[in-house]
């Protein structure tokens, strides 16, 4: 199967007390083991996050709370996903340009990650990225 972004559903624990959902390494449900967790928070209205991709890094991001929009762009064409779940985790593949718009106030985005955190795995320039994507 082709490394795609998708939407990876996680477990939901039903409970009248509240519900709750996980992830852990090994069982399956996330295509890497986790290095790193990160989470984006507080963003005001209107603001723009991501715009960069990874050389090596993937992530999986999940809504906590809120909603947020999530673009892709793997060098060809652009998919667009909300996120306004708890128990749906978006994986995103090495690779891929994104950006982060359109947060509902109170939005929390949590991000699982494969690497833990190095600069020099990051592409901040998109004419950049485009150049490293025709060259696949
Ligand atoms: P960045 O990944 O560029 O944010 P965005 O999610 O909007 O793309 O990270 C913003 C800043 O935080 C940048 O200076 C790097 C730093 N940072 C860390 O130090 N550790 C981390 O794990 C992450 C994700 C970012």
């Amino acid at each position: 199967m082709m490394d795609r972004p998708r939407i990876i559903e996680l477990p939901k624990i039903i409970d009248r007390r509240g519900n709750l959902s996980f992830v852990q390494n090994g069982d399956g449900r996330l295509p890497f083991d986790i290095a790193r967790v990160f989470w984006i928070y507080d963003v005001p209205a209107g603001e723009l996050r991501g715009g960069h991709a990874h050389h090596r890094e993937r992530q999986v991001l999940v809504a906590v709370s809120g909603s947020v929009r999530v673009n892709i762009f793997d060098g060809g064409e652009w998919e667009t996903f909300t996120l306004n779940s708890p128990y749906r985790g978006l994986y995103i593949p090495a690779s891929c340009w994104r950006t982060m718009d359109g947060f509902s106030s109170g939005t929390a985005l949590l991000a699982f990650s494969s690497l833990a955190y190095d600069e020099s795995d990051y592409i901040r320039d998109f004419d950049k990225f485009l150049k490293l994507a025709s060259s696949r």
